[in-house]
């Protein structure tokens, strides 16, 4: 299949294979994980990670995570895995969490932007599992949209981000989570989730039984989780589920085009200028549609995207995270 001009192969054993043999050429494929499209690199190769940087737009010192097959793997890249951490990947590993250690000398300047520590994965999605076993080393794989942008949950969406600037997009389906991984320091001290996630502040707490930084949009500690981050195109504003209708209804009288991301419960008359766009009502439902719905908006183009945040909790917290920072002033 050809989307654009990506190519674009539904990932079975044959693609993967082909898909690895690209990874050791230093070229980039996209590849399907429970979080999000992952675009991918040989972490061992500078080269490659230079066009890895080149086709996201991202900035040099931004840090990449490096995905490994398994587990066991863990110790060839770092100084050591303190407690917490071994309690955190027995846990939750492999899954849609990354543990930021202390690097050793064997990961590249490149993965870690500089920094003395390395942001390491192990995805439990089988495709991408397959080709980490196929490919026999670390992959470097920031998500697959260009800079700022929203991520990818979907092969269509990865085509239409990046078209020729990824050699191959293996298609394996939506992404089950539909938000990046849960970023926790685990490096020194207090560990801290830099990124909430589908693993939760909860489920960490219960497995870590010590105190733990809370989640901060306001304070971001990791490069890259900036302010304005996951952003359509669409200006994105946060409103109480009440006050949509009546928000809506002023930004379509001073000629907006507004799109109300409501949750099933929303009730909104569309109009020539109001879209509604029906969220499911459950917050693991929305999480796997936020980003499609977020496309949708500018698809439709819509100048305005209004949301009722969900609850502060489980993957509620997850969600206002990236519903603020596409909110956020835009650079
Ligand atoms: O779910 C995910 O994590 C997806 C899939 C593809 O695995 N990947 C992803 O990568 O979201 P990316 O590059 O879009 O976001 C990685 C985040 C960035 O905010 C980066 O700053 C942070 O991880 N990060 C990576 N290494 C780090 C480190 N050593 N210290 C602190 N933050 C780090
Ligand atoms: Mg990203």
């Amino acid at each position: 299949m050809t989307l654009g001009v990506s190519r674009v192969l539904s990932a079975d054993a044959a693609a993967i294979r082909e898909a690895a043999a690209i990874l050791r050429r230093g070229g980039l494929v996209a590849f399907p994980t429970e979080t999000v499209y992952g675009l991918g690199a040989d972490a061992e190769n500078e080269e490659a990670l230079t066009a890895l940087f080149a086709a996201k737009g991202r900035p040099a010192d931004h840090p990449v995570i490096m995905h490994l097959a398994d587990v066991g793997l863990v110790e060839n890249f770092v100084t050591d895995v303190p407690p917490a951490a071994r309690k955190l990947a027995a846990a939750f590993w492999p899954g849609p969490m990354t543990l930021v250690l202390r690097r050793n000398k064997r990961v590249s300047d490149r993965v870690t932007g500089g920094l003395e520590t390395v942001g390491l994965r192990v995805p439990v999605h089988s495709i991408a599992h397959a080709l980490l076993v196929e490919f026999g080393g670390p992959i470097a794989a920031p998500s697959a949209n260009r800079f700022g942008r929203v991520s990818c949950t979907c092969a269509e969406h990865v085509a239409s981000e990046l078209d020729e600037r990824v050699d191959l997009i293996l298609d394996g389906g939506p992404c089950d989570v539909g938000l990046e991984s849960t970023i926790i320091d685990v490096s020194s001290g207090q560990p801290a989730i830099l990124r909430p996630g589908a693993i939760t502040q909860e489920q960490i707490a219960a497995v870590i039984r010590e105190a733990l930084q809370p989640p901060s949009a306001e304070s971001p500690r990791a490069p890259g989780t900036l302010a304005s981050h996951y952003a359509p195109q669409a200006h994105v504003e946060l409103v109480e589920e009440p006050l949509l209708a009546s928000r809506a209804k002023e930004y379509a009288s001073s000629g907006k085009k507004v799109a109300v991301l409501g949750r099933g419960t929303a009730r909104v008359a569309a109009c020539d200028n109001i879209i509604c766009l029906d969220g499911p009502p459950d917050d693991e439902g929305l999480a796997h549609e936020l980003y499609a719905l977020l496309r949708r908006a500018d698809e439709l183009g819509c100048d305005v995207v209004l949301v009722a945040p969900p609850e502060q909790q489980g993957i509620g917290t997850a969600i206002i995270d990236r519903l603020r920072r596409a909110a956020g002033p835009r650079g």
